[in-house]
This record gives structure tokens, sequence and C-alpha cells, in this order.
């Protein structure tokens, strides 16, 4: 199995590559210039494509052959990154490649998550104000689920919700809906959002599923999954 691994060099990305990497794939990863430095552990156990993610002739190249396609979806930014990223790689992903993304419980696949009014209040006020000092813009996350929801690839897009380090718990449950009592905890461990990620690789299942996502130890998940 050959992977690319699309946004490598952050926190979830890493994960994603030491978990590809225990399972044998072959990784080609995708990451700024100024961060290569970040994956030097991994050196000669992967290859690298220093680039923007956005920048459709980097994905071209890195995707070129991949089984499979990790993209973590950043809203950095308000140029479209997570837009233009997302479109490379559903352009240019070889067909029938399974492509998965990460984001947060904030997007809706069909408008039936309930939100808490935190999140609400996090979307609608912080998100609102980041956006005004450039820095993040959620709507272009909005927008790039929007095409993958649409694309008729092997899509699949992983809802994450609040996160925190600490070992694995094993592989996160999931439900359809946020709002969902078996997600009430709202909280994952990274390492594991990213285990779901790579699980879901040769999960044939979560085709065309935005599963939101919480810790299988967490007090909602131990009450309410089956
Ligand atoms: N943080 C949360 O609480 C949370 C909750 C739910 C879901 N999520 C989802 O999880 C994913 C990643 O979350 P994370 O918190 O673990 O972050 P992360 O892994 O650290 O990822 C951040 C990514 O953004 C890139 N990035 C940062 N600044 C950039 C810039 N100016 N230009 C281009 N790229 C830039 C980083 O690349 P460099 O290494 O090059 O900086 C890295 O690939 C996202 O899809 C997010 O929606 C996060």
């Amino acid at each position: 199995m050959k992977i690319c691994i699309v946004g490598a060099s952050g926190k979830l990305g890493q994960y994603l590559v030491q978990h590809a990497l225990a399972r044998g794939y072959e990784v080609v990863s995708v990451c700024r210039q100024e961060s290569v430095g970040k994956l030097d552990r991994f050196e000669g156990r992967i290859t690298v494509i220093p680039g923007a993610t956005d920048d459709r002739e980097v994905i071209e190249r890195a995707v070129a052959g991949c089984d499979g396609v990790l993209v973590v979806m950043t809203p950095v930014g308000v140029s479209g990154y997570s837009t233009g990223t997302t479109q490379a790689v559903l352009d240019h992903a070889p067909p029938g490649a399974r492509l998965v993304f990460s984001c947060g419980w904030h997007i809706t696949r069909d408008g039936r998550d309930v939100y808490s009014w935190k999140l609400k209040l996090m979307v609608n006020v912080v998100g609102r104000l980041a956006r005004l000092a450039r820095m993040v813009d959620l709507d272009d996350q909005v927008e790039a689920a929007r095409r993958i929801f649409a694309s008729d690839t092997r899509w699949t897009v992983v809802r994450g919700s609040d996160l925190e380090e600490g070992e694995s718990q094993g592989l996160p449950v999931w439900s359809e809906h946020v709002g969902d009592p078996v997600l009430a905890s709202n909280l994952t461990r990274r390492v594991d959002f990213a285990l779901f990620m790579v699980e879901a690789l040769v999960n044939d299942d979560l085709v065309h599923e935005a599963p939101a996502i919480v810790g299988r130890e967490t007090p909602s998940a131990l009450t309410h999954a089956a």
C-alpha cells in the first residue's frame, strides 16, 4: 500500500505518518519547505515533497501511484488554502484511491448536526474574529468539505471533536451526527484521531461517510457505544 500524507508536518500529520509506517505502508508526505525539519525523525523511511499543499503541481507529483491519500484540512490564512489543497487532491488522486480528510465537528454534511452553544460561539464569534485577523478562514474549510461531499471519489471526511494529547486509547467511536449521545464527551486523543483516519483507508464501510468521532474511553462512549 502506497499512501500520500498531505500536511504531514503538523501534530496530527506526524501521528498519521507514525501509524502508516507501523502498518508497513510506503509513505510520501507533503509539507511546507520551512517545516521539513519537523519530519527528521522519519528520515530514510518516508519520501518528503516540500511545497505548499495547495500547489497543484506538488500534489500531482505526490499522489501519483498512491492507493490512498490522507489530507489534513487546514483553514489557515484567507486565500483558500483548504479549498485549493482539497481540489488538487480530488483532481489528481488516481481513480479509485481512498481519500480521507480531517476537519472538526463544525463541518456538517446534511445539516442535521445539533451543536452546543459553546461550539456555535467558537464558530460564529471566534471564527469570525480569526478571519478578520486574516489568520483562519473556517468558511474555506466548509467550502472544501462541500466539494468533497459533491465528488464521486472514494472519500471519507473524519470530523474531530476537541483534541488532547496522551497515549492511545484505541480506535475512537463514531456517529453520523454531532448531538448524538455517544459523542457528548467531545474529546479525542490526537493520536487516535490519526488512527481513525489511517484505519479508514482500508474500511470501505466509511466510503462516503462523514463520521464524527470521540475517544473510546470517554464517559459518553463508555455509556452509549454499542
Ligand atoms: N486543534 C483542534 O482542537 C482540532 C479539533 C478538531 C479537529 N481538528 C482538525 O484537525 C486537523 C489538524 O489539527 P491539529 O490541531 O492537530 O493541527 P496540526 O496537526 O498541527 O496541523 C496544522 C497544519 O496546518 C499547517 N499550517 C499551519 N500554519 C500554516 C500556514 N501559515 N500555512 C500553511 N500551512 C500551515 C501545518 O503545517 P506546518 O507544519 O508546515 O506548520 C499543519 O500541516 C485539522 O483538519 C483540524 O480541522 C482540530
